[in-house]
């Protein structure tokens, strides 16, 4: 993939805090991440930067982003595949619409695991999100199992195929893909650049058979696992690499805002 196309992509910067910040810790985390952002005079037309609080979290970052007009996005952690009905528990695309949420993480590797979804329902996620005009961050990613077994890539191409292949309307449609190898997901071990750009070339690919080449080139492809501010330059230098799905480093302020900054780390 040539390097104009990654010059085109903005590059995406999130932070997923999981089960962490209730909202009132998110209120000061959030007002704080801007000032130390906007201090550093960070240029947000050549990075956004989202932050994933929990679901109770999310009326109280709306409301303060658009209060002081910070040039911060936000989203959800899930999506409910159904848009209303008997569902206890779930929320839907137009319930996280309304709130504003630009984005939303489907398939976490944390929601595979312990809440057991299947590529297919990923997709299904993924098909809500888009049918409400919120954009999915669909993630995938290979066990160590996996890494043995089949290599990095298998595993995160057939999960990304079926994804997609549930999107009704897959042609040109808006999505992100977050690569985080499991293993890698608070280990502090990272994978290599060179093994994410290898899974993305791969991915993009994927992209190209099912949303067609032209909304493939324009996809974000972020890297997640153990990213910090001394690694996150190795990734993004990598040509299909347009970001990092953060954990663990975007709960602590000045670490995720480094980590925002990639590019006037030395050699970027
Ligand atoms: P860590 O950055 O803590 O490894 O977590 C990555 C992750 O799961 C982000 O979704």
């Amino acid at each position: 993939m040539a390097v104009t196309q990654k010059a085109q992509r903005i590059p995406l910067i999130a932070g997923n805090w999981k089960l962490n910040l209730d909202h009132l810790q998110s209120i000061a985390f959030v007002q704080k991440l801007a000032w130390t952002l906007q201090d550093a005079r960070l240029d947000f037309r050549k990075v956004e930067v989202a932050v994933f609080p929990p679901f109770t979290d999310l009326r109280s970052v709306q409301s303060l982003i658009a209060a002081d007009h910070f040039p911060i996005v936000f989203g959800a952690q899930d999506i409910s595949e159904h848009d209303s009905g008997a569902y206890t528990g779930e929320v839907s695309g137009a319930f996280l619409k309304a709130l504003d949420c630009s984005y939303v993480l489907v398939g976490h590797s944390e929601r595979r695991t312990y809440h057991h979804e299947t590529n297919e329902q990923v997709g299904a996620k993924a098909a809500a999100a888009i049918r409400h005009g919120v954009v999915p961050i669909i993630c995938v990613g290979e066990t160590a199992e996996d890494l043995e077994a089949r290599g990095a890539s298998a595993v995160p191409v057939e999960q990304l195929t079926v994804a997609l292949e549930q999107l009704p309307d897959g042609a040109g449609a808006d999505v992100v893909v977050a690569y985080e190898p499991v293993w890698a997901i608070g280990s502090g071990q990272a994978a290599t650049p060179e093994q994410a750009e290898s899974v993305a070339i791969q991915l993009r690919a994927v992209l190209a058979d099912a949303l067609g080449p032209e909304a493939a080139d324009r996809t974000r492809i972020l890297y997640g696992g153990s990213v910090k501010s001394g690694n996150i330059a190795s990734f993004l230098r990598e040509p299909n690499v347009d970001g990092a799905l953060v954990g663990g480093a975007s709960l602590v302020v000045d670490e995720f805002a480094k980590i925002a900054r990639f590019q006037s780390h030395v050699g970027v």
